[in-house]
């Protein structure tokens, strides 16, 4: 046991994937587990913090000890993610694969085939992240980055855009990592520097990455 680096610390992470449905039975969704968000808030637990996970519909048990809202669409995600850190937030993480995009309009009867194609039209879903990244009242945020091509250019980018402390970047292009995986390799940016982390459990990825995190978000004062 190390220290607990994150003791009388609040810490909010969001995890898994959000469902946008189409109809009463179909909706857009990804691949995501929710492997790692969860893995994150069992680490941030077991170094003290107090942590709220705002989790996509996914089938893991929620880590003991961890205060869990269930959510299924991204603004859903947004409501609950500004609620948990509109209680006091030092700490945000997130995770979570939302879907950019959602149906314009939800059909209220099962969408019956008809002609040989079909459009669907869909407009864009707010941003949980940018949204707690502009708040007054900012936590310490970190932002995770699915990319698949120029990663540290285009997380490098994401940061900037959202304005954040931090960002892991997974490169999802490999087979085995990310999502829907037991196994994930990133890398992590701050303004200042970077550290990659090569090929591990996420368990144990996570609470390395935690280490770093807490280290750059609540330095220890200099004797
Ligand atoms: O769940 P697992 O199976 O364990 O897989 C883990 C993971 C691959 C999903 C995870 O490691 C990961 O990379 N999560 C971010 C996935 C993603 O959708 O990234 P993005 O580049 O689209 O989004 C960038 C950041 O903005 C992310 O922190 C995301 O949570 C956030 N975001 C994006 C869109 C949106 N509408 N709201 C957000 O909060």
């Amino acid at each position: 046991q190390g220290p607990r680096l994150l003791a009388g610390k609040r810490v909010v992470i969001t995890a898994g994937p959000t469902r946008e449905p189409i109809d009463p039975v179909r909706y857009i969704s990804n691949h995501s587990s929710g492997k790692m968000g969860y893995a994150l808030a069992t680490a941030a637990k077991d170094a003290g913090a107090e942590v709220v996970l705002v989790s996509g519909p996914v089938s893991l048990e929620s880590p003991r000890g961890v205060e869990r809202l269930s959510v299924v669409t991204a603004e859903d995600m947004l409501k609950a993610t500004e609620e948990a850190v509109g209680q006091g937030c030092d700490l945000f993480i997130a995770t979570a694969a939302v879907a950019d995009y959602r149906p314009g309009s939800l059909a209220s009867e099962k969408i019956k085939k008809s002609d040989e194609t079909m459009n669907l039209s869909l407009v864009r879903n707010p941003d949980t992240l940018a949204t707690i990244a502009s708040r007054p009242d900012k936590p310490f945020t970190v932002g995770f980055a699915a990319e698949t091509q120029d990663v540290e250019h285009y997380a490098r980018d994401k940061m900037a855009r959202k304005n954040l402390d931090m960002i892991v970047a997974n490169d999802v292009s490999q087979p085995g990592l990310g999502f829907n995986s037991d196994q994930n390799a990133v890398t992590v940016f701050w303004k200042t520097d970077s550290r990659t982390f090569p090929p591990a459990d996420k368990r144990g990825l996570a609470r390395e990455l935690l280490k770093l995190i807490a280290e750059q978000a609540f330095p220890a004062p200099s004797s």
